[in-house]
């Protein structure tokens, strides 16, 4: 494990944004851009934020300032939705999400039975994430409880905020990969009595999804979240259309796919549910009510043929929003590339993503629907130093389109458009540098 920085000075180019909103049109005058600016951390959270020229009285004098003149310095890129154990099958060919889950994803996440096997993808995940720039992620493992330790460990290492949790599935999976209503309860108790608060680990209660739990054991998921209120729910909501008529003939009883969820008590403040494609009105309103959160999917939701996710429609009805990957229904662990798509989804519908509210959702607007958005997405004082170093011009392409950029909007648009791990230079997290591009 990396030690506490004491402080740690960085001068450069910066941009956040400095309050969460309510509508998108009130994003850009959050948008706080210093040319020349200064930050300083001290045992991992921001003590000092402004001006180079405000700031340098402030510096110790035998502190080291790690100096960016060229680079673009922004708050760590938060991913709402990932699945560690399928980073090795990205790409694979040709299902939608029901057929694609029996033929590639539950083969694969069977290796994770064996701890040394999920210690070594777990180690390639958390280096992946840094070298993307994404600081803090809400991961589901696989039914093992033995996956959900080889991650903490991995992200313990760089001192990481993850979320994570032992995946619940009684049904409808192999015979390798199910437990029951009661071994999930206890391996997720004793999951969280392990693992939840302790340095900046996070723990999510995890049933897959709706038609892979029986109505007990997503009872007793809800008791589990009734008994750590604190504790996060991870799950999958309305991705697919075969997928929501199969949940409503699973539970005819229910109004519906969420209400699944919610008659189980497993909506609510600190619950985010991944895609949310296809949300009926009354779900959208449920969404609302509970203040449950979504994760949008771009490039899985494209990937997998699910469809488009409605981005406006979460101003509209007020429902949090994060950006998720879906690693390995997704297609890159990149944040830029995952906004690249959102903005075509959106054009796709005739609706605009601009370039700050794509970098909102990146970040700030992330942490809220994490409900850590008084620790992480920004610069503000007090907060979580966790932050990347972006070069905007990592290919001669890239420099060409950026020497025409009209403004930093422009620039950060043509970044997100053009962007991927060429341009994450270094990667802080907790005050210390984790990683850094070898040219
Ligand atoms: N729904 C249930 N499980 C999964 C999964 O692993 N990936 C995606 N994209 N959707 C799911
Ligand atoms: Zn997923």
């Amino acid at each position: 494990m990396s030690s506490v920085a004491q402080q740690t000075a960085i001068r450069g180019r910066f941009l956040d944004i400095q309050n969460t909103v309510l509508q998108a049109s009130q994003i850009s005058d959050q948008v706080r851009y210093i040319e020349d600016g200064l930050l300083i951390t001290e045992q991992g959270k921001i003590i000092w934020f402004g001006t180079w020229e405000d700031g340098q009285s402030q510096l110790n004098k035998s502190i080291q300032v790690d100096h960016y003149p060229e680079q673009l310095i922004v708050p760590g890129f938060i991913d709402t939705h990932i699945h560690f154990p399928q980073t090795e099958m990205i790409g694979a060919y040709g299902e939608q999400l029901l057929e694609w889950l029996n033929t590639y994803t539950f083969p694969t996440e069977i290796q994770f039975a064996n701890k040394e096997y999920a210690d070594q993808i777990a180690y390639f995940f958390v280096n992946e994430l840094l070298k993307n720039g994404t600081t803090t992620a809400l991961v589901f493992c696989t039914v093992h409880p033995q996956s959900v330790d080889a991650l903490f460990e991995a992200a313990e290492r760089h001192q990481m905020r993850l979320i994570a949790g032992k995946v619940m599935m009684d049904r409808h999976a192999p015979d390798a990969l199910t437990d029951t209503a009661e071994s999930a309860y206890q391996d997720s108790k004793a999951l969280i009595e392990k693992w939840h608060a302790k340095g900046r680990n996070l723990y999510a209660i995890t049933p897959r999804f709706a038609p892979t739990s029986t109505p007990e054991q997503l009872e007793r998921a809800g008791q589990l979240k009734a008994e750590y209120p604190d504790v996060y729910v991870h799950t999958h909501l309305s991705e697919n259309k075969n997928e929501i008529a199969w949940v409503k003939e699973l539970f005819p009883e229910q109004k519906g796919y969420l209400d699944v969820y919610h008659h189980f008590g497993l909506t609510g403040e600190r619950s985010v549910f991944a895609h949310c494609v296809h949300l009926e009105e009354h779900e959208w309103q449920c969404m609302h009510d509970t203040d449950s959160a979504i994760a949008f999917c771009p490039t899985s939701n494209l990937f997998l043929g699910s469809g488009l996710f409605p981005l406006k429609k979460t101003w509209e009805k007020q429902v949090k929003v994060g950006l998720g990957t879906d690693i390995g229904a997704g297609t890159s662990f990149c944040q830029l590339q995952t906004l690249n798509e959102a903005y075509k989804v959106q054009q796709l519908q005739g609706d605009k993503l601009s370039a700050f509210e794509a970098f909102y959702h990146a970040t700030l607007g992330g942490a809220k629907a994490l409900h850590l958005d008084d620790q992480l997405g920004n610069f503000n004082l007090g907060k979580e130093a966790d932050f990347v170093v972006l070069n905007l011009k990592a290919t001669a392409l890239q420099q060409l389109r950026q020497e025409r950029a009209k403004n930093i909007e422009d620039a950060l648009f043509a970044l997100f458009t053009m962007g991927d791990d060429r341009n994450v230079q270094a990667t802080y997290v907790y005050g210390n540098k984790v990683y850094e591009q070898k040219n």
